[in-house]
């Protein structure tokens, strides 16, 4: 969800937080449009392990309006039967932004059509790099051998461990790098970007997305004939 900061410049603000506040609707929009599709699995990198090196006023700001956001839409969430998730290194947050978390995470465990995730203080590095350390833990205490080690069992590891490898990978504001974000999960994804900055992105940006998608042939390294067949 990259661009809140220039768009709020645009706007001639000159506080970029005005941008976030408004990249808060977006989040709505987007939500209630996938949910409306039938998407079954909506993952949103609100916050980067790296964005923590931001300025302490937009950092304290962005976990205010993570708070405020959750107050305003659990209701929602719970009506819509949305679970929410999270993915990251959730003990480096604020307790009030846990114990928020925490609240509507059990207000909505037992929905069950959609998983909304929220990555927050997450970074893929880090991710993998708590897998490493799970996984030679194991190996020094006798539970596996490496030899057993494979892409199901590092699978089982990730804080994704419950969702399938996204199918479309989202970046907004005309960047086009992934940040450190799902790095091992989007191996076959379908990346797309769009100039759009986040604030601005809604329900037509997301079908504009999604009907790109569907003109993608994902042959996951087969050839066309294959996939045809
Ligand atoms: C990137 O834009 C955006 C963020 C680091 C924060 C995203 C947060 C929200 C959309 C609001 C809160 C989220 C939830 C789930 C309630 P940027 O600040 O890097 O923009 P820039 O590149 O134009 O400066």
């Amino acid at each position: 969800m990259d661009g809140n900061g220039r768009w709020a410049k645009k706007q001639n603000f000159k506080d970029r937080v005005f941008g976030h506040r408004n990249g808060t609707k977006a989040v709505r929009k987007t939500i209630e449009a996938s949910r409306e599709l039938g998407v079954r699995f909506l993952t949103l990198y609100a916050f980067s392990t790296e964005n923590w090196s931001r300025p302490k006023f937009e950092v304290n700001a962005l976990m205010e309006l993570l708070i405020k956001s959750l107050k305003d839409e659990a209701e929602q969430l719970l009506e819509n039967n949305i679970r929410l998730n999270t993915i990251g290194d959730l003990p480096s947050l604020p307790r009030a932004c846990r114990e928020e978390l925490q609240k509507v995470i059990d207000l909505t465990k037992d929905n069950d059509a959609m998983i909304l995730t929220l990555a927050l203080s997450y970074s893929s590095r880090w991710e993998l790099t708590e897998v490493v350390k799970g996984i030679a833990a194991e190996v020094a205490e006798g539970i596996i051998v490496p030899d057993n080690i494979n892409e199901q069992y590092i699978n089982q590891r990730l804080m994704t461990k419950e969702l399938p490898d996204p199918e479309l990978l989202i970046r907004t504001s005309g960047e086009q790098r992934i940040s450190n974000y799902l790095l091992w999960q989007i191996a076959y994804t379908e990346l797309y970007f769009t100039d759009t900055l986040w604030p601005d992105f809604d329900e037509e940006e997301l079908y504009k997305a999604i009907v790109d998608y569907q003109s993608r042939e994902r042959r996951f390294g087969k050839i066309s004939d294959q996939i045809k067949a």
